[in-house]
């Protein structure tokens, strides 16, 4: 999986504290355009500070972040959001569904905030949802959707604006066990359609061992990084 070219999303010493405690004690990390990559560790280690810091939801003290070789890291607030908005998608553990809108104006709302013209942002969320296995529940709210389906249209929305790397942090964390492995698969399968690079934060080892890359994190510091040829999970 590793190749030569500039990686697509890259930072460098990254150090984020919470007073005297070290979130990230120094973090290096490259991710390739297209790659699926899970980070692993224990409860408190930095993944989720990770995530943040990389998605530029958080600020790290120290250290650079780079997406296809522009500096990120540096870039006011307003420029962040646009950021996350137009190049990044997120999946969060349990959804985040506006719940008052229906499954379609769902997946639709990134679109609409970029001032996409209404019709077709519907039409690119029915689109995904149907991609996803939701033909005949795009009218439905989140509150009539099964725990699975809210994750596939938390999935649609993370990807109907064609980002260029998409954040899950503990997306099959309200699931159980076969329905959190169908929806990472349809995650992965969702991004390898539109090129998105996946990073997938998961205490699930057995997952994790289904995706090309795995990187383990303790104590703020990268532990050790594995790379092996996936192998499909049940
Ligand atoms: N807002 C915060 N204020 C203070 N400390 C924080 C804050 N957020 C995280 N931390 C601390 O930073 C460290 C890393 O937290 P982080 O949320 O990144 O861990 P994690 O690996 O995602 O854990 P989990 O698996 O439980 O989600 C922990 O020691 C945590 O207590
Ligand atoms: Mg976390």
């Amino acid at each position: 999986m590793h190749n030569q070219t500039t990686p697509l999303l890259s930072g460098r010493g990254l150090i984020k504290r919470y007073g005297q405690q070290h979130a990230l004690a120094g973090v290096d990390i490259d991710v390739h355009a297209g790659e699926v990559l899970a980070i692993v560790g224990p409860s408190g280690s930095g993944k989720t500070s990770l995530l943040h810091v990389l998605a530029g939801i958080l600020r790290a003290e120290e250290g650079q972040i780079t997406l296809a070789g522009q500096r990120i890291d540096q870039l006011n607030e307003t420029r962040r959001s646009e950021l996350r908005r137009t190049e990044f998608g997120f999946v969060f553990q349990s959804g985040m569904l506006v719940t008052e809108l229906t499954a379609e104006e769902n997946v639709a709302l990134p679109l609409l905030l970029g001032d996409r013209d209404k019709r077709e942002s519907i039409a690119a969320a029915r689109d995904w949802l149907g991609r996803l296995g939701l033909a005949g529940k795009e009218g439905r709210r989140p509150g009539e959707l099964s725990g699975g389906e809210a994750q596939r249209v938390a999935i649609a929305r993370a990807i109907t604006h064609r980002p260029k790397v998409i954040f899950a942090d503990e997306p099959t964390g309200a699931l159980d066990t076969k329905t959190g492995h169908a929806t990472v698969h349809a995650l992965i399968d969702a991004a390898r359609a539109t090129g998105a690079a996946v990073i997938i934060v998961t205490h699930d080892r057995e997952l994790a061992a289904a995706v090309p890359r795995t990187v383990s994190i303790r104590d703020g510091q990268i532990e050790r990084q594995a790379s092996a040829r996936a192998v499909p999970v049940a």
